[in-house]
């Protein structure tokens, strides 16, 4: 669990993690990704997949092949986004319920944004449950703003979708976004970082 020794890392999703991605996906959402839509998005060119775990000791080159070590921690947040016509967006984002409110959930919103800067994308795009006022929190920090509803998007409860974007990402956003990392950083110990786009830009180096 969360102590104050943990050191996080951001990594791409690899299959191995399936099943528990998978798992806090289930506990996270009423409308949770099948088995079949997590092979499909590992294999599709126009989407990516990250997750965040605690640090476990580094991993050989035939273990990288070959899937999980056996010691190795298990993630602990996954999220992903589609990248089409130079627009990025946001298709998914949890935190297993146990290590919620740590700043879990806002390493991942970096990661995303700093891909989203390295690709230059024009927009990010989401959407977002209309009570999930946790969420819209985040995405606000993130310099996302409302711009528009779906009405009963969501087929469990016929809940309305909030439409939210960012932009531009421009010079002063690369700027909001290494001041948000910053004071990451302060609270939260975590690495490879130095693969950010925005974190070389920014030159910002772990503590
Ligand atoms: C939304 C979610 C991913 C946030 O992850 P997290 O790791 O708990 O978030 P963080 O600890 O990084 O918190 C980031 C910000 O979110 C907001 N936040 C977090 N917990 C909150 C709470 N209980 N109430 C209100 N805002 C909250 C705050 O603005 C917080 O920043 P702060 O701690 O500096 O005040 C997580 O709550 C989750 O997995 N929820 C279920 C799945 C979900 O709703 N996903 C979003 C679908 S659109």
């Amino acid at each position: 669990m969360v102590t104050e020794g943990n050191v996080f890392v951001l990594r791409y999703m690899r299959y191995s993690d399936i099943d528990r991605v998978m798992e806090i996906d289930r506990m996270s959402f009423a409308l949770p990704w099948s088995r079949r839509t997590y092979l499909f998005e590992l294999q599709n060119d126009n989407s990516t997949l990250l997750v965040v775990a605690p640090k476990g000791p580094r991993r050989r080159l035939w273990e990288s092949i070959l899937g999980r070590r056996r010691d190795e921690p298990l993630p602990v947040g996954f999220c992903g986004f589609w990248h089409i016509a130079g627009e990025v967006h946001i298709s998914v984002i949890a935190v297993h319920r146990d290590w919620r409110g740590i700043g879990l959930g806002s390493l991942m919103m970096a990661g995303v944004m700093s891909h989203a800067l390295g690709m230059k994308a024009s927009l990010v795009t989401l959407e977002v449950r209309e009570s999930n006022v946790t969420a819209q929190e985040l995405y606000r920090r993130y310099g996302f703003e409302f711009v528009g509803r779906r009405p009963g998007y969501y087929r469990d409860n016929m809940e309305d979708a909030l439409l939210m974007t960012a932009q531009p990402l421009d010079a002063a956003y690369r700027e909001r976004l290494a001041s948000l990392v910053a004071g990451l950083m302060s609270k939260l110990r975590f690495d490879d970082v130095t693969r950010w786009p925005i974190i070389r830009h920014a030159k910002i180096t772990a503590a």
